[in-house]
């Protein structure tokens, strides 16, 4: 028992990075999360997303080969028109013209299980939007998150060029997962 106090400082350390490493993954309240593409595996990349801040669902389900769908109209500020393709996907959906929550509720009633909100300027590969409500009390319980432009318009042209699906990970489960071993998009600095 002699080693006791200095065995219990090297787990107290474990501990602390497990939660650090937690919070930097995305494990937390609003903190980052991470989503993968699986198909088609020449774009297999991690993506970083951030959770709103105030409204809508959490990220507690994890869906494994699910079908990533870019909203028509991109905006979703009015009724989607290829709800039948939203309908048990993540809808990709362009910041602008209309709140964040009201893209929250669109997408939901078009049936979507999860929302990524892009930035609308393309250059953004730096800065993440804490997003939240608009103060109309109303409310929506789809889980929504903000991804940087760059990542974002990139996906979003390979749905517009290639109208094929997009298959990915959501969250992925990064705990134990160094971040270096993450498979960045080349086009993004991280
Ligand atoms: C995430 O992965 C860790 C380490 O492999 C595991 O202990 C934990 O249960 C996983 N969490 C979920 C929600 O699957």
């Amino acid at each position: 028992m002699r080693a006791f106090p200095a065995d219990w400082k090297v787990i107290c350390v474990i501990f602390w990075c497990l939660n650090l490493t937690g919070r930097v993954f995305g494990h937390g309240v609003n903190e980052n999360l991470v989503f993968r593409v699986l198909k088609p595996s020449h774009i297999a990349y991690d993506f970083t997303i951030r959770p709103a801040k105030n409204f809508g669902g959490i990220f507690n389900f994890f869906y494994n080969g699910i079908q990533l769908v870019a909203a028509d109209p991109i905006e979703a500020c009015g009724e989607i028109q290829n709800a039948e393709e939203t309908r048990g996907a993540v809808a990709l959906v362009k910041r602008g013209e209309c709140s964040f929550l009201s893209k929250s509720i669109v997408a939901d009633r078009a049936g979507a299980l999860m929302l990524i909100i892009f930035d609308s300027d393309e250059k953004n590969d730096y800065r993440f939007i804490d997003m939240i409500d608009d103060d109309t009390k109303r409310s929506t319980s789809i889980p929504v998150a903000f991804m940087q432009g760059r990542d974002g318009n990139m996906l979003e042209h390979y749905l517009m060029e290639h109208k094929g699906p997009i298959e990915i990970a959501i969250p992925v489960n990064t705990t134990g997962i160094p971040y270096s071993h993450l498979h960045r998009p080349p086009w993004t600095l991280w």
